[in-house]
Parts: C-alpha cells; structure tokens; sequence
C-alpha cells in the first residue's frame, strides 16, 4: 500500500495507489461493472472493463491530468475515485465506486472532497459529473443537477451535475 496518504480518519485512508495497488482496483472494477450494472448488458459491460484494464489503469496513474483515489480500511482497497483535471478550469469525475459492505460510512463523500482539493490545486473552478444511476447520492452531498441527456451513453439517461469549487 501507498504511504502517499491525503485523508485518515479512524481506520480509513484516502490516497493515491501504488502501481501495485492498481490490481486491487482492477478487482474493484470487475465487481462493480459484474455485480452492480445490471442496467448494462454483457457486450456493454465487457467494453466498460476494457476502458479499465490494467493498462488504462497504469497510464491514468502516470498523465498529470488525470486523479486517482482509493479508499482503504486495514488493507482492503474498498472504493475508488477516477478524475480528469483540465486547463480549461473544469474537471470531471469520472467514476466513483465502494464496495457495498462498506457504504454509508462517507467513504465516497471523503473521495471527493479530497478530489475537489486537488481539482483546485490543479487550478480548476468547477466540478463535474456525470451519472446514469446515483443522482440522489449527488443531491445529497450539496452537487446541483444541471441538465440530463436523455438516451445517451450506451441509450441510458445521464445527469450532469456539479459543484463551483472554492466557495
Ligand atoms: C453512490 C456511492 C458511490 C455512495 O458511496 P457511499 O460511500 O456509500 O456514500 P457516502 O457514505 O459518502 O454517502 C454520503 C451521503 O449520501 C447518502 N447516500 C449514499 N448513497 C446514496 C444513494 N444511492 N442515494 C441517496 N443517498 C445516498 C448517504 O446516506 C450519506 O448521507 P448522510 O450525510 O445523511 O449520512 C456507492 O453507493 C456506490 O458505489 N454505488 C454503486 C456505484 C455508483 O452508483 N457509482 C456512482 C456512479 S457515477
């Protein structure tokens, strides 16, 4: 495990993994897309884990503009946050994921505010996100909704919502 710590608090850590700890993602990964996206069929699931094999893993981890953050409890990588910063002012979140066993412990909400800090050391003025599946989580944790697409990725409908960093 990374000593790169950004967040402690009790016995969960947030911080950037190892190229090591990028297998414990993929398995993060694969239980995520098998086990939670029943919304998605078989050929769209097996494109999604594509886009996050160990090879994308390993050169996200390297690209200056990209974020990664997994959560850790005794060892266990149990969540994970993907980003992407820009110069334009506007990061993204790209995924965001705990395991089930360890919900509702303000795991994901820790991601993210640790996320929002490095958006905003990297310069950037707002947040984005996008989410065919948890808008009420965003709503709960202070994101505003700003528009949906309507039959969009893979036909689904997603929400875009955000969050004006720094205020
Ligand atoms: C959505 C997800 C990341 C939330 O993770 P989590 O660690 O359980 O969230 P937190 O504990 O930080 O929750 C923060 C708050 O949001 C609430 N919350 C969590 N998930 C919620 C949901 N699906 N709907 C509504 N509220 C939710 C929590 O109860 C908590 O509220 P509180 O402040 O009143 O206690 C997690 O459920 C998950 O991985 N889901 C499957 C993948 C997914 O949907 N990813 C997002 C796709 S973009």
């Amino acid at each position: 495990m990374n000593d790169n710590v950004q967040y402690s608090m009790d016995s969960i850590k947030i911080a950037k993994p190892s190229v090591l700890d990028l297998f414990l993602l993929l398995r993060l990964f694969n239980k995520a897309v098998n086990e939670e996206y029943s919304i998605y069929n078989d050929d769209t699931k097996k494109i999604i884990l594509k886009r996050h094999s160990f090879l994308h893993l390993l050169i996200a981890r390297g690209k200056p503009n990209r974020t990664i953050f997994m959560s850790i409890i005794e060892q266990r990588c149990v969540g994970v946050c993907l980003g992407t910063t820009s110069d334009d002012g506007v990061g993204v979140i790209n995924w965001i994921y705990v395991l089930p066993k360890y919900r509702n412990m303000n795991i994901a909400r820790k991601m993210l505010e640790v996320s929002e800090k490095e958006f905003e050391r990297r310069n950037c003025h707002k947040l984005l996100v996008t989410t065919e599946v948890a808008q009420d989580f965003y709503r709960k944790i202070g994101y505003k909704e700003e528009a949906v697409l309507k039959k969009h990725w893979w036909g689904k409908d997603f929400y875009y919502f955000s969050k004006l960093l720094g205020s």
